[in-house]
Parts: structure tokens; sequence; C-alpha cells
């Protein structure tokens, strides 16, 4: 009997990657997903690539109700990976409520459905966002969370006190994974990020930008205290950031677990400053990028990139694409969704 996994958020842009990996490494997967920032038919592009159709369900998990609907169906999981949440920074800011409900009751009705059915194995999306700017570069694991700049940011450090709370008074065991900057798309080319409206994030304004959907990228400041005065993140590609779930999935199922609430950054542990990243894109792509120096962005930090030894040493796992394999995914899949090739 295969294990199964009830991917939340699964058909979004991380989840289907980790959908698709998951099947390939011998799960089974239910998809929860309201729809709110993803398409459906994603499920069939999902099944183009693994052979495998996972089960999907249409369920808001804000509404408690449908979330133990959904728990009373699917009574034989072996673990939940929670990715269903609101992401966009800017978008927090001007709507804090909206997120805050959105985040924290889809993740405590997740958990409450998960206590009352005896499910401990949870897998959490977080975001290196919790480090704020950090104090010193790699930053690790054992760095002080910062006071949160966007209430997005806020979402993430609550649920990661929620989450340990519930391990407190529970038989729940847990992963959180601080994502870096998940970038690139499958390397089948048939799944990779859908941006609603315009892209807060660099990578798909490139894409777009180059494509022709954009006029012109803003690189937000010059001046910072970098070599090239652009500010530098540490950019993983969303492949290798679906294997380590897999791999954090497998050390729960496994009992490995040290500590029942275990934090592992996911990055490559090497940072990139912006114009390195459109360089990069101009190269694998063979198209000039139309760019222009603007103000900074409020609220962005100088630099921040990984210390991933706990992942790479614990979990047994290690980005290994490069920046140019994020940038060529990235753009085989813009010019593959221009071409009417997915939808
Ligand atoms: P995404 O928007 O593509 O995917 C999120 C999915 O969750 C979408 O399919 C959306 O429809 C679904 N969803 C949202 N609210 C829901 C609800 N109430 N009920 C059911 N489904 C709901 O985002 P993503 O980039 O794939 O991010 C996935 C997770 O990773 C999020 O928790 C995000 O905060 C986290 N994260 C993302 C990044 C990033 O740069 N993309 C970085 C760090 C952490
Ligand atoms: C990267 C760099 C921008 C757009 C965000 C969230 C973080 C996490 C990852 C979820 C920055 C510059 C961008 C543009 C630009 N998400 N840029 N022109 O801000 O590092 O992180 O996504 O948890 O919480 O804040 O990612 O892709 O927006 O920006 O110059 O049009 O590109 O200034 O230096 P960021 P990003």
């Amino acid at each position: 009997m295969k294990n199964k996994i009830l991917v939340t958020g699964g058909t979004g842009y991380i989840g289907s990657h980790i959908v698709v990996e998951l099947q390939n490494s011998g799960f089974a997967v239910v998809i929860a997903d309201n729809l709110c920032n993803s398409k459906k038919e994603i499920v069939i592009q999902i099944e183009k690539i693994t052979g495998v159709k996972p089960d999907f369900e249409l369920v808001d998990l804000k509404d408690s109700g449908a979330t133990l609907q959904l728990f009373e169906k699917h009574k034989d999981l072996s673990g939940v990976i929670h990715f269903a949440a609101y992401k966009a920074v800017g978008e927090s800011m001007e709507f804090p409520l909206i997120y805050y409900h959105n985040n924290l009751f889809s993740l405590i009705n997740t958990l409450q459905a998960m206590l009352k059915h005896n499910i401990n194995n949870f897998v959490f999306s977080s975001s290196c966002t919790v480090y704020g700017d950090p104090d010193s570069l790699p930053v690790d694991e054992k760095a002080v969370v910062k006071p949160p700049i966007s209430p997005y940011g806020n979402t993430k450090q609550i649920s990661e006190e929620i989450i340990s709370d519930t391990i407190n008074t529970s038989s729940l065991q847990s992963i959180s994974l601080r994502y870096f900057n998940p970038v690139g798309a499958h390397s089948s080319g048939l799944i990779g990020e859908l941006p609603l409206g315009v892209p807060n994030n660099l990578v798909p304004f490139i894409t777009q930008t180059a494509i022709g959907k954009r006029d012109v990228l803003k690189v937000f400041g010059n001046d910072y205290p970098t070599p090239d005065g652009t500010c530098i993140r540490d950019y993983i590609h969303v492949e290798d950031l679906a294997k380590a779930h897999v791999a954090a999935v497998e050390r729960m199922i496994g009992q490995k677990q040290k500590e029942n609430c275990e934090i592992f950054n996911l990055g490559t542990g090497a940072g990139n400053s912006v114009l390195e990243v459109i360089k990069t894109f101009e190269k694998t792509s063979g198209v000039k990028l139309r760019y222009q120096f603007a103000d900074r962005r409020p609220g962005d930090i100088p630099e921040v990139w990984a210390d991933t030894s706990l992942a790479n040493n614990v979990l047994g796992w290690k980005a290994r694409k490069n920046l140019d394999d994020m940038m060529r995914s990235a753009w085989i899949w813009e010019q593959n969704l221009a071409k009417g090739k997915i939808f």
C-alpha cells in the first residue's frame, strides 16, 4: 500500500511540483485547493508528467466544516504538506485581515482536523522572511526571528508558533521548511509559476518582459552595499525544493525525527544579485532584456542567503540545479504559456 499524503495548495506553483515529486517517489496524493490562485487544469498537467492523476478536492480550508469533511473522506493519510496560503507581500500590507484570516484559519483548521483523526506528520511551507534583515550571513536556523516587515511575513511567524504550541500538547510532529527564493519551472515545461496580474517577484517579471507582456523590468535600487549595487538573494530551483519535501516526508514517516518540531532552511547556500539574474537570463535565453534602474522597493533588504548545512546533513538533501537551470526552465515555461501549449 502506498503512503497517502494530503497536499493543501497542491495545484499552486510550489505545491504542483511537490505533487509530481511525491508521485514519482511512490506516494499517493490528494490535493486540497480552493483554486483562488491556481487552476484545476494543473491536475491534468501533473498526470501528463507522472502518468498518475492525483485525487483533487475543491476545499476552502478557511471553512472548518469543509476541512473536517475532507479528513472524514480521507482517513488513511500518512501526512499533510501544507502550502495553502496567500503569498503576496505588498497585497498583505494593503489587506492584512484577509491575509491573517486565510493563512491562519487554514492552518488551524487543518491542524484541528489532523488531531481529530490522529494524523501526526505535518510539513509546513515557511519562508526566509522570518529572518528579516539578518545580523550575519549566511543565515542559519538558529538566527533570531526578526519583527516581521509585512502581515504576510507575520502569518509565517505566527504559523510556526501555532505549530510549535500544538506539538507541545499533542502527538503531532512537524517539519517547517523555510524557503529562500523559489524560482524556475518543471523540466517537462508542463507546470510552472502562474502569477495573477502583474508579477511581484523578479523571475516571472523577467520572463513576462522578455515575452512582451511587460514593457520594461524595473530593477529596484542599484545603490545597495553589494558588489554591483543590486540586492542579493538565494534563488532555488523549484524542482530542488520538491526533492527536499519528499526527504522531509520520508524522515517523518520513517520516524527519524530527533525532535518533534524541526526547521530547515531550503536554499542553495549562495546568493546572486538582481543584475546577475538578468545576465544569466539573457545568456540562457538569448533574449536581450529591457530593464531600467528604479528606486528601492520599500521593505527590501540588501542581501540574504542561506546556511543549508542542516538540510544537507540531517535531511540528506542538497540543491543541485544552478541559476542557468532556473532561468532556462522559467523561460521555456513562459514560452509554452505564450504558445498556448498549456491551457
Ligand atoms: P501559490 O499561490 O501558487 O499556491 C498556493 C495555493 O494555495 C494556490 O493553489 C491557492 O489556490 C491555494 N489556497 C490558498 N488559500 C487557500 C484556502 N483557503 N483553501 C484552499 N486552498 C487555498 O503559492 P506558492 O508560491 O506555490 O506558495 C506555496 C506556499 O509556499 C505558500 O504557503 C507560500 O507562503 C509559501 N512560500 C512561497 C514562496 C514563494 O516565493 N513562492 C516563498 C516562501 C514560502
Ligand atoms: C527579488 C529581488 C527585488 C521585482 C519574496 C518575499 C519573501 C519570499 C520570497 C514568500 C529583490 C528585485 C523584484 C522587480 C526587482 N516569499 N526585484 N524588480 O522580495 O526577495 O522575496 O519572495 O515567502 O517573503 O518577500 O523576492 O522576487 O520579489 O525580489 O528589482 O520587478 O528582485 O528588489 O531584490 P523577495 P522578489
